[in-house]
């Protein structure tokens, strides 16, 4: 574990199609006892139940719970409430990840923008220099959507777009979801194993 181990995550998910990265990403999550403070937006409850029937963010925590996976450490908030711990850069947090992050949401953090929770969430963790990455899925870009990456990056953030590879082998959808997943839990330093990291080849 790093040096953030005892921190909470803030985990936020919005209306990009993806869902099923963001429930992979808390059962991993929860598998590792990572502290999560969780945030979805109202079109990210839409894409949760669109694609993987899951109805609000109680529901995710019975899912969960129902696979398992420890929930004792899941907050969740509602985006509506600006006044939740992760809304100020004095809660120390281990960094933010939005999972997966709609252009919309992707334009508001460019803008700096601090309308819900998500946002101000995303914007305290930009100004206190913590680790944002937005799992960004759309397709292809518009030019704004790059300069809005552009912004975003600059500013420190991480843009790790949702596309998984295909050298490992996937036979499931399982296998795809860990890809990226994977590519998340590194940026934060928290130690997985999940997939085989590409070992390069011999002459
Ligand atoms: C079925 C469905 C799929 C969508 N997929 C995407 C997507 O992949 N990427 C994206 O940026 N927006 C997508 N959208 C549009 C967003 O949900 C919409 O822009 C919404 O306002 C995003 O709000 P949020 O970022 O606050 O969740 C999708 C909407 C629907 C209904």
């Amino acid at each position: 574990m790093s040096e953030d181990g005892g921190k909470n995550l803030i985990v936020a998910i919005t209306g990009a199609s993806g869902a099923p990265y963001a429930v992979r990403l808390l059962e991993v999550l929860g598998t590792l006892g990572v502290g999560v403070e969780l945030v979805v937006s109202r079109m990210g409850r839409d894409l949760l139940f669109r694609e993987a029937g899951i109805l609000a963010a109680g529901e995710l925590k019975d899912h969960l719970d129902a696979r398992g996976i420890d929930v004792s450490r899941l907050t969740a908030y509602s985006e509506d409430n600006l006044s939740a711990p992760p809304a100020s850069g004095s809660h120390s947090t281990r960094g933010m990840v939005v999972c997966p992050c709609s252009v919309k949401t992707l334009s508001a953090v460019a803008a700096g923008a601090c309308r819900t929770l998500l946002e101000r969430s995303a914007e305290v963790t930009l100004k206190e220099g913590r680790p944002l990455v937005l799992v960004l899925r759309e397709s292809p870009y518009s030019l704004i959507q790059i300069e809005n990456m552009r912004a975003v990056t600059l500013a420190g953030g991480v843009i790790l777009p949702a596309s998984p590879a295909f050298y490992h082998q996937p036979t499931d959808i399982g296998g795809l979801l860990d890809f990226i997943v994977a590519r998340i839990l590194d940026r934060f330093g928290i130690v997985h194993e999940l997939g085989v990291r590409w070992g390069g080849d011999e002459l």
